[in-house]
């Protein structure tokens, strides 16, 4: 069997790119950031690049833990599931994917805006499965503290198999219109879930036909050893963090490839994208330039503060330029696990102090060089199967993108590895998988 061609997700994290202070970026428009023009332009950049799907990030609080989270970047953002249907009216090849908490979401609503989304476009739409990772989250669903990692991940596999029974509540064939017998559907296509599990009892069928791509694709991002396995049992494909160099990325590969495998599935079923925050310059130093020139539009405060997050432990009324000597204890923590055991990692490579652990953190999210050496890049994780696409999560928005589709896009096309014209319709085709039939069906 022939290789999928190399696929890429285009990511909206923050509306002004994924760096948290993206948006004072010299070509960043952050009064446009709930403007329908502006999620358009990102869109049809994208699909002029033949990427194979947008995908939406999403959490559900405003991130007010820390100061500099409201005085210079904070988490604001549209709806996925409204903005992705308008988005479906100006599109027409591009996937559509929409972030959904299985912690703080139910499986009829999710199964039902995901089958409603699919029928807008024609089949394009997705899902990007994240347990959530907050206690801030919580605070907006009825709860004190983030439901416990691995009950949150046993929440998500079981949402997952609700969603997909209640895809499946209608035989594709199902609904007949014969205005003349006045028969609207046919009863022996219809199929009653009745899921009665731990998390979940849902009787079903859902109120709306089966989606055009059977069931939309399911992406996911959770790395720790949880999110690993639910990843290889149930996703299409996985947004990861990539593995340092390429035989770490070829290592982190091969573990999702076989964990798919245990399940019963083919490697081929789930592929794996990397994080890919490139910044790109004309030459080398002008790359650098443009990293140095992002780092100065962010205060320390901020990148301090982000660490104090993602280690879930304030670290501001430390010393920042004394050592960073903080005592991990990746079993008692409920954030994102995968996150935490990375921070502990870098922190063991070297002395930090703590303000230059944060940069460092920052750094390491960034692929600097320029559009020879960045294609070059991707050509060889693809090649040497440390990848089988990728995430981009463009630092700063509108130009990264934008640079992106005019000055890499026609190097991996050139390469023979990325194509030149879309070559299906609906999302699973750009995903190289197969239309899955109803489980009912003869
Ligand atoms: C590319 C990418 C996108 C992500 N998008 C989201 C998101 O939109 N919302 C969210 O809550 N988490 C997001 N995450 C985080 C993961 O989904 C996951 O929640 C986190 O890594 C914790 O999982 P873990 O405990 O399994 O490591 C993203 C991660 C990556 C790599």
């Amino acid at each position: 069997m022939t290789r999928t061609p190399l696929i890429f997700a285009a990511g909206v994290f923050y509306p002004g790119g994924e760096h948290i202070t993206g948006w004072r970026s010299p070509a960043a428009e952050p009064t446009a950031y709930l403007d329908i023009d502006y999620y358009t332009r990102f869109a049809q950049t994208a699909e002029a690049g033949r990427f194979a799907t947008l995908f939406l990030a999403d959490e559900l609080y405003v991130w007010d833990r820390f100061r500099s989270g409201i005085d210079h970047g904070v988490n604001v953002r549209l709806e996925p599931f409204t903005l992705l249907s308008a988005l479906s009216q100006v599109t027409s090849r591009i996937g559509l994917a929409a972030t959904v908490s299985t912690t703080y979401n139910e499986p009829y609503h999710a199964a039902r805006k995901l089958a409603s989304l699919d029928h807008l476009s024609a089949g394009r739409a997705a899902w990007n499965l994240v347990t959530s990772a907050s206690d801030e989250e919580a605070r907006n669903f009825g709860r004190e503290a983030h439901l416990e990692h691995a009950t949150r991940y046993r929440r998500g596999a079981e949402f997952v198999e609700v969603v997909n029974g209640l895809w499946d509540s209608w035989d594709d064939d199902a609904f007949v219109f014969d205005k003349r017998s006045g028969r609207f559907a046919d009863r022996s296509k219809l199929h009653v879930l009745d899921h009665r599990g731990d998390h979940f009892a849902v009787r079903g069928p859902l109120n709306i036909p089966r989606p055009v791509q059977g069931h939309p694709p399911l992406f996911q991002a959770g790395a720790s050893e949880a999110g690993r396995d639910l990843a290889g049992r149930t996703a299409d494909a996985v947004f990861t963090l990539g593995g340092g160099d390429l035989a770490g990325g070829r290592a982190q590969y091969d573990d999702y490839k076989r964990r798919a495998v245990a399940a019963g599935r083919t490697g081929d079923d789930l592929s794996v994208l990397p994080w890919f925050s490139p910044i790109i310059g004309a030459t080398a130093a002008e790359a650098e330039e443009r990293f140095r020139e992002l780092a100065r539009l962010t205060p320390d405060r901020v990148q301090v503060d982000l660490l104090s997050h993602y280690l879930g432990h304030d670290l501001g009324d430390r010393d920042l330029d004394g050592p960073f000597d903080f005592e991990f204890d990746l079993d008692s923590f409920n954030q994102s696990k995968s996150g935490y055991a990375a921070i502990q990692s870098l922190s063991a490579q070297g002395s930090f102090t703590i303000r230059e652990l944060a940069w460092e953190v920052l750094r390491r999210r960034f692929t600097l060089g320029t559009p020879d050496t960045l294609a070059a890049h991707l050509i060889e994780q693809y090649e040497q199967r440390a990848a089988d696409g990728f995430i981009l999560m463009a630092p700063t928005l509108p130009d990264t993108l934008e640079a992106f589709v005019g000055e890499i896009v026609p190097r991996l096309t050139d390469h023979g590895i990325y194509p030149a014209e879309y070559e299906g319709d609906t999302l699973r085709d750009h995903l190289g998988l197969a239309r899955p039939r109803g489980r009912y069906a003869a």
